[in-house]
C-alpha cells in the first residue's frame, strides 16, 4: 500500500458501559475503496463519527495524512480534507438543489456565515452547476430538495459533502432507503467522480452485492472490534464473518437487543 491517508490505532469509545469501539486499528491508502460491514450496533457509525470528529474517542489515535486529528473539531477535520455523509441526508429541504450546492461550496471555501443572495455570482453559480453535473444532478438544479427522489437526495448530500475536494470520504450507508434497482446506478454515479479525484473512500453498507461489486477491500466490524480486514472475497467467505455479519440466522439477537432483553 502507498502512504496511508488514514490510520487509526487502538480506537476506543464506550457509551454507558457499551464498548462501541473496542480497540480499532485500521489504515486506508490513497484512492482505496473500502467497504465497512457489520451487524446493527457493531460500531460502524461510531467509527465514522470518531474519525470525523463528531464523537471524541476515549483512547487511541487517528492520523490523517500523517497528522494526529483526534482532538480536532469536525470543522477543522473537514477543512483538512475529510468529508462525510450521514445515514440521513443533511439538506435544506425547502431550498433548490442549486442553492444547496451553492451553500455547500461556500461552506467548503471557509465562509462562517452564508447568505444566499451574494453567493449567486456567475463564477459561484458555474462552480455549483459543475458540482451538480459531476454527480449527474444538473437536471434537478431547480427542483426544491423536498421533491427529489430518495436516490437523488443521497447523491446531493454526497455531492455537497465532497465539494471541497477531500482526500478521504466516509459514507454512512449511501444506499439505505434506495430501492434495489437504483442501488447500483447510485453507487456508479457517486463513485465515479470520487475515483477520478483520487480520494480514498470508506462506505458502510448492508447489501453484500454492493460490497462485492465495489469494495477493493472489506473491513468487518463485530461488537466494536475488527473481525476481518482484507480482500472482499476472503472476508465475505470468512467463517466468523458469516456467523456474525452476513449469515445471521433470523433468531440471532444483536448486542443492543440482548441488552434490551436483560433490562426488560
Ligand atoms: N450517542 C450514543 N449514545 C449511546 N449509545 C450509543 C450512541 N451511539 C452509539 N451507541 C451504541 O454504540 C453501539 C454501536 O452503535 P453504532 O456505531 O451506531 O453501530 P452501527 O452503525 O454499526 O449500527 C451500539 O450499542 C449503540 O447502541
Ligand atoms: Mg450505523
Amino acid at each position: 500500500m502507498t502512504q496511508s491517508v488514514l490510520e487509526t490505532s487502538g480506537l476506543r469509545k464506550s457509551f454507558a458501559g457499551i464498548l462501541a469501539l473496542d480497540g480499532v486499528s485500521v489504515a486506508i491508502g490513497e484512492g482505496e475503496l473500502v467497504g465497512i460491514i457489520g451487524a446493527n450496533g457493531a460500531g460502524k457509525t461510531t467509527f465514522v463519527n470518531v474519525v470525523t470528529g463528531y464523537v471524541k474517542p476515549d483512547a487511541g489515535a487517528i492520523r490523517f495524512m500523517g497528522r494526529e486529528i483526534s482532538r480536532l473539531s469536525p470543522r477543522e477535520i473537514t477543512r483538512l480534507g475529510v468529508a462525510r455523509s450521514f445515514q440521513i441526508p443533511q439538506l435544506f429541504l425547502e431550498l433548490s438543489v442549486l442553492d444547496n450546492a451553492l451553500i455547500a461550496l461556500a461552506v467548503a471555501a471557509g465562509y462562517e456565515r452564508v447568505f444566499l443572495r451574494p453567493l449567486k455570482r456567475p463564477q459561484a453559480l458555474e462552480q455549483a452547476r459543475a458540482l451538480l453535473a459531476r454527480f449527474k444532478l444538473d437536471r434537478y438544479a431547480d427542483y426544491r430538495c423536498a421533491t427529489l427522489p430518495q436516490g437523488a437526495r443521497k447523491l446531493l448530500d454526497i455531492a455537497m459533502a465532497t465539494g471541497g475536494h477531500p482526500k478521504l470520504v466516509l459514507l454512512d450507508e449511501p444506499t439505505s432507503g434506495v430501492s434495489k434497482d437504483e442501488k447500483f446506478a447510485l453507487m456508479d454515479t457517486l463513485l465515479a467522480p470520487l475515483a477520478q479525484s483520487g480520494a480514498g473512500v470508506m462506505f458502510v453498507e448492508h447489501d453484500m452485492e454492493i460490497v462485492e461489486r465495489y469494495a477493493h477491500r472489506v473491513i468487518a466490524f463485530h461488537e466494536g472490534r475488527v473481525l476481518a480486514d482484507g480482500e472482499p472475497k476472503s472476508v465475505l467467505a470468512d467463517d466468523k464473518v458469516r456467523a456474525f455479519v452476513t449469515g445471521t440466522p433470523a433468531n440471532a439477537r444483536t448486542r443492543d437487543e440482548r441488552r434490551f432483553d436483560a433490562i426488560a
